[in-house]
């Protein structure tokens, strides 16, 4: 277990180049996959979770290079994946076993996924409840709630889903076996997740229509062609610099080529609700398939917010980096509906209510709703990462605000999704 000393910050400052986003990333490799031709991948995140879906790919038989600095996927077309010679290992990464399930539920073979220990205690029904609906035989522990789980892929028909949870991963779990079926199919989500495979389905040549705010239609499909994907910088692993910019005095940061999707800034918009001094610029350039930008983010004092359950799937990532920006702001900030934080990576309400508990906070929950009271001066402590790259580094973060250094105890586990992170903390401060 690596430790990871923080020390107070007098002032972040510099222009930071963010790793690309993970969504995404996943997206580009598995649909790459599934495509016609080569898909050429530009500034493709490289981190344990994407290298989950490379391997997965892999070992359907597809080949994957690294040329030129971007990530080459010699798609085999919808039709062309092999059965694979061993279990698929997701490792820790719930959007590779969740997207995944989708495709091999149109697969005519048999395949098993199985996961780290976190991921093999997350739920799995959510998505394979659909999927058996649509024809695929799956089975597993809990009634194929829980990893490692067998997909028996086979002829699917098209379904309309009303899901009962606005997820982007089952969502995308769903219309990915759509591609497969006969006849159309719909998902219905309480409210929109983020939209990265309808984007990129369409990029790709996919019938895909939006009924509604909340509801899409992807039609059977013969196949879809290979491009080049320019992957934005990520807006989660961003957030973190963001906010750390707006809590520690003196600071001035700016990110560029960060993905601006709507469906993924809602961290944007609560920070500008807090009083943060943001400054954004859309880059007109980049606006085809995923919108892109600049966001200068300064030091300023911040208020609390009420975060109502429709928000929360915009900015559900950014939830423990917005918990440590509460500890720092004017009131009572409350997070109402926070529910799925509990089945992410860990259980981040826990997770976060004992790290910034023990660095001085005044933070608790009750139920799925959490309650934070700023601004506090955080003192510097011994805390745990829980196996969760976003708890180890939001209290990062908290630490640089603290009144002395701060020890994370597992924060390896930050190379889930932003291997960088300290060199680029180190950069800045
Ligand atoms: C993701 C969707 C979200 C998010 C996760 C990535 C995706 O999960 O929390 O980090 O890439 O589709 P849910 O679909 O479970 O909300």
């Amino acid at each position: 277990m690596a430790d990871f000393v923080v020390h107070p910050a007098r002032g972040l400052s510099g222009r930071l180049h963010f790793p690309g986003d993970k969504s995404i990333s996943h997206r580009s490799i598995l649909l790459g996959a599934i495509s016609k031709g080569t898909t050429r991948i530009l500034h493709c995140l490289k981190s344990a979770d994407v290298e989950a879906s490379r391997r997965a790919v892999e070992e359907l038989g597809v080949e994957v290079q690294d040329k030129d600095g971007a990530v080459l996927v010699q798609g085999k077309g919808l039709h062309g994946l092999k059965p694979p010679r061993q279990e698929l290992d997701m490792g820790n990464s719930g959007t590779t076993t969740r997207l995944l399930m989708g495709i091999l539920a149109g697969q005519p073979f048999s395949s098993t996924l199985k996961g780290d220990e976190s991921l093999s205690r997350r739920p799995m029904k959510r998505v394979t409840e659909p999927l058996e609906r649509m024809g695929a035989e799956i089975r597993g522990p809990k009634g194929g709630d829980l990893l490692p789980l067998t997909v028996k892929g086979g002829r699917l028909k098209g379904i309309r889903y009303v899901s009962p949870i606005p997820s982007a991963q089952v969502k995308s779990a769903v219309l990915l076996a759509g591609l497969y079926a006969q006849g159309p199919t719909s998902v219905k989500e309480p409210v929109l997740s983020r939209d990265h495979t309808e984007r990129m389905l369409s990029f790709l040549g996919a019938r895909l229509k939006r009924n509604s705010g909340t509801e899409v239609t992807v039609e059977p499909s013969d196949s879809l062609r290979g491009r080049e994907l320019s992957v934005p910088a990520d807006i989660s692993s961003a957030a973190f610099f963001l906010v750390a910019a707006s809590i520690v005095p003196g600071s001035s940061l700016t990110t560029c080529r960060i993905g601006l999707n709507p469906t993924r800034t809602g961290v944007l918009d609560l920070l500008t609700r807090m009083g943060a001094r943001l400054v954004l610029s859309p880059d007109k350039k980049e606006t085809g398939w995923e919108p892109v930008g600049e966001i200068t983010a300064s030091f300023g004092p911040l208020k609390a917010v009420v975060i109502e359950p429709q928000e929360i799937p915009r900015l559900i990532d950014e939830l423990p980096i917005l918990m440590v920006a509460a500890t720092q702001a004017q009131g009572t900030t409350v997070i109402r509906g926070a529910g799925e934080l509990r089945v992410k990576e860990t259980d981040r309400i826990d997770s976060m209510v004992e790290g910034l508990s023990a660095m001085g906070a005044r933070i608790h929950a009750e139920g799925d709703t959490v309650f934070i009271e700023g601004p506090v001066r955080l003192k510097g402590a011994r805390v745990r990462s829980f196996s969760d790259h976003r708890t180890a580094m939001a209290l990062a973060v908290a630490a640089l605000t603290a009144g002395g250094p701060t020890v994370i105890e597992g924060f390896e586990w930050v190379n889930i999704s932003f291997p960088d992170f300290p060199k680029l903390l180190e950069e800045v401060c």
